[in-house]
């Protein structure tokens, strides 16, 4: 896994358990934070923000990394990932966000997010295989 300390990613989950406050889910009530720290030094957030409609629900991950390119531009890489709930349940990145992350994502970059046994960090590339391989040019 690339160079994020392990009291650096502890801290990256209290930033994304923080913003886990403000999260928009009346319909679930799953309330989610994620926080990156992008190569630049930067940490960003994001919430999960629902919709009537169910399926425009934006997940909390990609909600961070559509703030990430919108305030720094398209050049951004993202070097750890934290995703809390405050539900106290297991929410690993789903796959929508996974394939979303790729696009901006070091491959080693650690991943840290509740499990079902407990906090648990994996490299990216091990929550989705190949998934920064695909190339159109
Ligand atoms: N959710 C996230 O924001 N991130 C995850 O990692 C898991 C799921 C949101 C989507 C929806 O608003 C609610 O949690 C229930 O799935």
């Amino acid at each position: 896994m690339t160079n994020v300390s392990e009291p650096e990613l502890e801290k990256l989950l209290e930033v994304a358990r923080q913003v886990a406050e403000n999260s928009y889910s009346p319909y679930s009530e799953f309330r989610v934070g994620a926080a990156l720290r992008l190569t630049n030094g930067e940490t960003i957030t994001g919430t999960n923000v629902e919709n009537v409609s169910y399926g425009l629900t934006i997940c909390a991950e990609r909600a961070s990394v559509v703030r990430a390119v919108s305030q720094f531009g398209p050049k951004i890489r993202i070097a750890a990932v934290a995703v809390a709930n405050l539900n106290g349940k297991a929410s690993p990145p789903c796959g929508a966000c996974r394939q979303v992350l790729a696009e901006f994502i070091e491959p080693g970059a650690p991943v840290i997010f509740p499990a079902a046994d407990g906090t648990r960090t994996m490299a990216f590339s091990e929550l989705l295989p190949l998934g920064t391989e695909m190339k159109l040019k």
